[in-house]
Formats: structure tokens, sequence, C-alpha cells
């Protein structure tokens, strides 16, 4: 376990907003059933859940800066530390009843990722990373897999739906890619993905278009668990570009090499 006065803030915030995210989700299983379904509901309880966050980290952290998916930015009197706090992320398998969803919140300092906190309250699981501390799932400490065959390995991936991303470059690289690996995922919760992927239950994860908030905690894990992540062109920007792909050294290296003979965006 990572004992540090961070990693305890971190941790009892995440958890007090799971607990919450927890009662909304036994009311949305009752929704589904519902005419209207349980969007506005959903909604609510991911407002809520970013309450506690909120009050809890600044509590904590008073002079620190928030970056929230559904309050936006709100700055502190410290801007080198900012929280990126996402307090539900997997909405559409909330809003659908599957449970896999995640809390993440992230503290990105001077401009790069140095703590993270992803929390599934379902599976009671626990990722967390602090720089030079390591990463750990509960009191595991956690190490990224190490097969080096893209023929091994099992691959996330985002999958860009309605009004959302672009398909054709999507259909491109997912061809290239799938015939090479031994199995495709799609998980819904880009937070999970970079966790798992930290826990060696993904080879590899990418995804592009994604928000500062989905991956801000994912990048430390992913990193103290000894894996690499770059975006899509091999720079570290991913907070910018919103494009990430997360692995081991060498599976990191053979997949974007692949990806990269998919071709670019169309203009
Ligand atoms: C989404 C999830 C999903 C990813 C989307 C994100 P949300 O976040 O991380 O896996 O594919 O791009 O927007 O909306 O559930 O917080
Ligand atoms: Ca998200
Ligand atoms: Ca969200």
């Amino acid at each position: 376990m990572i004992r540090t006065p961070l990693i305890t803030v971190m941790t009892q915030a995440v958890r007090k907003a799971g607990r919450a995210l927890i009662r909304d989700f036994g009311e949305v299983e009752q929704l589904q059933v519902s005419r209207k379904g349980p969007a506005d509901f959903v909604s609510a309880a991911d407002r809520k859940a970013e309450d506690i966050l909120f009050t809890e980290l600044s509590r904590a952290r008073p002079n620190y800066s928030f970056n929230m998916e559904e309050r936006g930015k709100v700055e502190g009197t410290d801007p080198e530390n900012e929280w990126v706090v996402d307090p539900l992320d997997g909405t559409t398998n909330f809003l659908h009843g599957i449970p896999m969803f995640a809390i993440s919140v992230g503290l990105v300092r001077n401009g790069m990722p140095y703590a993270g906190a992803i929390y599934n309250p379902i599976a009671d699981e626990l990722f967390i990373a602090e720089r030079g501390q390591g990463a750990y799932l509960n009191d595991r400490r956690l190490r990224v897999a190490a097969r080096q065959k893209l023929a091994d390995c099992v691959v996330c991936c985002g999958l860009p739906h309605m009004g959302r991303g672009d398909h054709a470059q999507f259909n491109r690289e997912l061809r290239v890619v799938q015939r090479q690996v031994a199995g495709l995922r799609r998980t819904g919760s880009a937070a999970l993905d970079l966790a798992w992927v930290a826990a060696g239950r993904f080879d590899a994860f990418w995804e592009r278009g994604l928000a500062p908030w989905d991956i801000a905690a994912g990048l430390t894990v992913v990193r103290e668990a000894g894996g690499f992540s770059s975006d899509m062109s091999g720079q570290e920007k991913m907070l910018k570009t919103g494009d990430v792909l997360s692995a081991n050294e060498v599976i990191h290296r053979d997949l974007l090499r692949l990806l990269k003979t998919a071709g670019p965006a169309e203009a």
C-alpha cells in the first residue's frame, strides 16, 4: 500500500463518492423497465458524486485547482496542482445497469500526471498510484503484463459511436490490429481500461478523443506499474491530444508502429 497523505486524501474521497454511486446504481437497475428510463436520475447521481469529490478534496487541499467533467474548471490559489475529476466514468454502462464503471481522480502537477485513484465501487477495486511510489490494486502491487508478442495479447480499445470520433479512421485501425492479436475488448470506461493495463489484465489499450478526466489518473497508474503511454504520434501529449496508447515497452512500440500503418484521419 502507499501510505502518503496525498493517497489517503484521494482514497477517502473516491470511496465516499463510490458509496453514493452504489446506492444510486441500485435505483438505476429498477428504472430500466420504466418508459422514461433512468437518464435524468443518472445525471443527478453523476453530479452528486462530483459534489462529494469536490467537497472532500477541497477540504483536504484548499488551494488546489480543479478540472471536473460536470462543473468544469475551478481555479485555486495553487494553479500548479490540479485535481482532474471524472465522478462517473462509464456513464453508458451505469445508465444501462451494466456494473462496469469507476470514479477517476487524477492529480496533475505542473502539467504532468502525478497521482491517480480509480475506484470501481461494484468490485470494490481501488487502483492507486503516486509518482515514485508504485501502483497498487487494493493492497497488491501492480505490474503491467510482460507478453512480448502481439499474437498473444488481449488489446482493449475505445469504440466511437453515434456522433463521436472518426469512424473511418477507427475502422482502419481496428482492421490492422484485429488481424494480429489474440483478442479485442471494449469495456466502456477508459479509466478502468488504463487501470486494467496496469494490472496486466489487458496487454494494451488505445483510444482517441478522450478528455483529460478520462485518463489523468490512469496515466500515472500505468506508468507506476512499469507501462508506457503516448499519443498516436508517439509523444507524451496525451492530456492535450486526448489520444492514448498504453502497454509494456515492447507492445507499445509494436502497436504504435502498427496503428501508424492504418493511415491518418481524413481531412
Ligand atoms: C467515456 C468512457 C468511455 C470512452 C468515452 C468516454 P464517460 O466517459 O470513458 O470508455 O470511450 O470516450 O467519454 O462519458 O462515461 O464519463
Ligand atoms: Ca469519462
Ligand atoms: Ca463521466
